[in-house]
């Protein structure tokens, strides 16, 4: 089981939605994947799972099993083949007090994932250095960065970097995202590690927000994406 952590301390970047069509495009490869929302904003759980009430939400979310009141397994919902989702309810936004000073529940719902028969665990995170990210950074084995050409973008990088540094995680990769042709090739001249493959400006992403429903026009750039990560 490999995880995969989307991670940027800008908001409105495309973290919420590279998570939602990476772990798509990995599980139409035939690949187990599970998502896990875990930013109290929750968009990703409101993307696929706006049908169920909030409370039904609230009784089996990634709080609760944290808090070890459901058991992390009977908490995932199925979405369609190979993909599942944890989903978070804005309650999450309680973690940072109540779990970050104790290691222990870290470490519990590590092995809780490994127990689960999966071949992906990708993140969604809050753009804060919160306990929801370190939960999330914990044991990853690639974190995904998406930037736009902007100054504010690149200087979030490094805080990301370097809490991947305090965690023995390899430095953070980017993902040129939202942008235009002439953006992304400025992206490739910037001295950080970023993708080949970038993710350009469409308006089938906000249709799909709209309508919480996958985009298959957009695969085609996720396939590409998905091949050089995973490669
Ligand atoms: N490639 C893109 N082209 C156009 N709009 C995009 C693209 N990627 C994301 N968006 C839109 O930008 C907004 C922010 O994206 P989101 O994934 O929620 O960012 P974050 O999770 O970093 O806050 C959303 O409304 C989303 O639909
Ligand atoms: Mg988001």
């Amino acid at each position: 089981m490999k995880i995969i952590t989307i991670a940027s301390l800008k908001g409105g970047v495309g973290k919420t939605t590279l998570g939602i069509y990476f772990a798509a495009s990995l599980a139409r490869r035939k690949k187990k994947v599970l998502l896990v929302d875990a930013d109290p904003n929750n968009n990703l759980t409101d993307f696929f799972l706006r049908t169920e009430e909030l409370e039904s939400l609230q009784t089996k979310s990634l709080y609760n099993v944290l808090k070890g009141r459901c058991n992390l397994k009977d908490s995932i919902r199925s979405i369609e083949p190979g993909l599942s989702v944890l989903p978070t309810t804005p309650e999450l936004a309680k973690a940072q007090i109540e779990f970050g000073a104790n290691p222990g529940t870290t470490l519990r719902f590590q092995n809780s994932l490994k127990s689960l028969d999966l071949d992906y665990v990708v993140f969604d995170t809050p753009p804060s250095l919160s306990y929801e990210l370190y939960l999330a950074l914990y044991n990853a084995d690639h974190v995904l960065c998406p930037i736009g050409f902007s100054r504010w973008t690149i200087q979030g990088y490094q805080l990301i970097a370097d809490a991947c540094l305090e965690n023995n995680v390899s430095a953070p990769v980017c993902v040129p995202f939202n942008v235009s042709k002439k953006d992304s090739e400025r992206i490739s001249e910037i001295d950080l590690p970023s993708t080949k493959t970038s993710i350009p400006k469409s308006a089938e992403f906000a249709k799909s927000a709209i309508n919480g429903k996958l985009s298959d026009k957009v695969f085609g750039d996720f396939n590409l994406l998905t091949k050089e990560i995973l490669k």
